[in-house]
């Protein structure tokens, strides 16, 4: 099976929205939730700082991630942060998440970033074992407070 990763367009925000759900984020209640999600993700990729990247068989897109370029206050070059990684279930463990994440690092060394950092949920053990073996180290502990 032949992939290719590319930027996303608006024409993919529909298979964006279907991906994050399998991802496990929260899924539209109605029209209105989707027309915000879909104009979230359209600044998302018109914003110079952020980008999604799909990966793409010769019919389908089958995976995305998103990243930020984050300007840190002691740091003279950029991080990049990745908020969002998934390939729907039944194209993994084919490549294509060490594709995308391979494009990630084309790009962050490119814009001259000083590392790549994301966070991963602790339920999410299988994902640890796929970031470990492309060579990510893990070194802190994320912590959330709920804003009610
Ligand atoms: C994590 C995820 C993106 C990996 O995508 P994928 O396309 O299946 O991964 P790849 O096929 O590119 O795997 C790359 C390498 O990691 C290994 N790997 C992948 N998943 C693994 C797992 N669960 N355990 C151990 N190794 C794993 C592969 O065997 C492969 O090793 P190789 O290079 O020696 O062949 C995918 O499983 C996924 O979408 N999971 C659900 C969403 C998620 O948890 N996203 C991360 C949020 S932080």
């Amino acid at each position: 099976m032949q992939i290719f990763v590319r930027r996303a367009t608006e024409n993919d925000i529909p298979v964006i929205l279907e991906l994050l759900y399998v991802l496990g984020r929260p899924i539209a209640k109605n029209d209105l939730e989707i027309t915000t999600f879909s104009r979230q993700i359209k600044q998302y990729i018109t914003n110079p700082d952020k980008q999604i990247l799909v990966a793409q068989t010769n019919s389908k897109i089958v995976g995305l991630v998103s990243l930020i370029f984050v300007t840190r206050l002691n740091q003279e070059k950029l991080e990049m942060y990745i908020p969002e990684l998934v390939v729907a279930k039944e194209y993994r463990y084919k490549g294509t998440g060490k594709n995308l994440v391979a494009e990630c690092i084309k790009i962050a060394k490119e814009k001259k970033c000083y590392r790549i950092r994301l966070e991963s949920g602790n339920q999410r053990v299988e994902s640890h074992k796929f970031y470990k073996k492309l060579g990510f180290t893990q070194h802190a502990l994320t912590f959330t407070f709920e804003i009610q």
